[in-house]
């Protein structure tokens, strides 16, 4: 293996991740990163972390891994690619490769970033896959998509990420990685929402949702299994469809089943506190929420589904507290222990949590774990 000097730009959990991985592999790896408090928790990791730009000058390899987030009225803000190019374009050595592997809609490598920098350098797509606390699957063991906007820049994009990943895909184009990435989390959306509007019709007809789910996913080909829950967060799939509806718009296309996954997902929290409030009522109750990150063993409320259902209970009149053994803030309230009230509400289920003070009252769980002895709510 040819052991190269690889700055990581951004240096959250995509970029110390791949960070960690290249350095295993044997490269020199910088971290770049504005916020100083991470600069500071990160002083440990075992590579070099900065917020000194001109540290990339030697980089054969720089990689983008900073946040794409959707603006105000829900349309991509590459703020964040931009100022990471502006401040990277001084430093960069000719024949630098320059790998994006934030999410972006499809044009952004060849139509975005490579002209902030300059035809001196090579430049290829990368999306990142990795999934946070999915123990099954990780940055060495998912299949990496690899597109160069010339056949060099994909084969050095290649032979770095042969370094980290057992598996790597050429395609022919950044565009086709760029499109692919977020045609894998739209898939997660539209599904999500089919089986949330799924979980809706099954109610009113008076059929088991899971019962039904699960004999439909007896049929061997064809048929994939989602689960119904309080709606999608995080910074994967409530966000990245809208980076290709967005394309989609500029192409002149409407792009239907995402708007309308959406709006059947961000109608959740909605749903379920109409359906507490119409079955048990909820004025004046106790309500304490299990569970408020966006998904099972993580810290991350970014979007979280959960907190909409506290706002929205509050505004019916419940009194709202929350209980997550990873969260420990939430507008200056804090994380409180799981103790008796009216009713109990299991949005995430984390592991190790020990509901056991709820046994004797009304438990209503919304979250997609299997074995937690209450009947699904949805
Ligand atoms: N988290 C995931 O599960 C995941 C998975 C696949 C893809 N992605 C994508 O990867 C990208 C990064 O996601 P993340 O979850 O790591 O985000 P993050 O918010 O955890 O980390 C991004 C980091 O970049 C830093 N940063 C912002 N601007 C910078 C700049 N100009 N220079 C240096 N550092 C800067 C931020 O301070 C932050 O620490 C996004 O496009 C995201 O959509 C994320």
């Amino acid at each position: 293996m040819v052991t190269q000097v690889i700055s990581i730009i951004g240096q959250g959990y995509v970029g110390t991740a791949v960070a960690l991985a290249a350095k295993h592999a044997g490269h020199k790896v910088i971290g770049i990163e504005t916020h100083e408090k991470k600069i500071q928790d990160l002083s440990n990791i075992g590579y070099r972390v900065t917020s000194d730009y001109a540290e990339i000058k030697e980089s054969d390899i720089i990689i983008l891994a900073v946040p794409t987030p959707l603006n105000e009225n829900r349309e991509p803000d590459l703020s964040f690619i931009e100022a990471a190019c502006t401040a990277s374009k001084s430093h960069l050595r000719k024949n630098a490769l320059i790998i994006n592997e934030s999410t972006s809609f499809p044009g952004t490598l060849r139509d975005f970033i490579a002209p902030i920098l300059g035809d001196q350098f090579l430049y290829a797509s990368a999306p990142e896959r990795v999934d946070p606390a999915n123990e099954e699957w990780n940055i060495t063991n998912t299949p990496r998509l690899v597109g160069g906007l010339t056949p060099e820049s994909t084969k050095r994009a290649k032979e770095f990420y042969q370094t980290i990943a057992n598996e790597v895909i050429e395609v022919s184009s950044p565009e086709v990685a760029e499109a692919a990435k977020l045609f894998e989390n739209t898939f997660r959306q539209v599904n999500i929402a089919l089986v949330n509007e799924f979980a809706q019709i099954a109610n009113r007809l008076g059929i088991s949702t899971y019962e039904t789910i699960t004999a439909a996913g007896t049929k061997p080909y064809g048929f994939m299994k989602f689960l119904p829950s309080i709606g999608v967060g995080g910074h994967c799939i409530p966000i990245d469809p809208s980076y290709l509806s967005y394309r989609a718009g500029q192409a002149g296309l409407q792009a239907k089943f995402i708007e309308l996954a959406n709006q059947i997902n961000q109608n959740m929290p909605e749903y379920v506190a109409m359906r507490i409030e119409n079955e048990f009522g909820v004025k004046n109750k106790t309500i304490q929420i299990a569970g408020i990150a966006y998904k099972p063993n993580v810290s991350d409320i970014r979007e979280s589904p959960a907190i909409s259902l506290i706002h929205i209970l509050r505004d019916m009149g419940a009194e709202v507290t929350w209980h997550d053994i990873h969260v420990k803030e939430l507008d200056k309230e804090s994380s409180n222990p799981i103790s008796k009230v009216d009713i109990g509400i299991i949005c995430t289920a984390h592991d190790g949590v020990d509901y056991s003070p709820w046994q004797s009252g009304l438990v209503i769980d919304v979250s997609t774990a299997s074995n937690l002895g209450w009947p699904k709510f949805l």
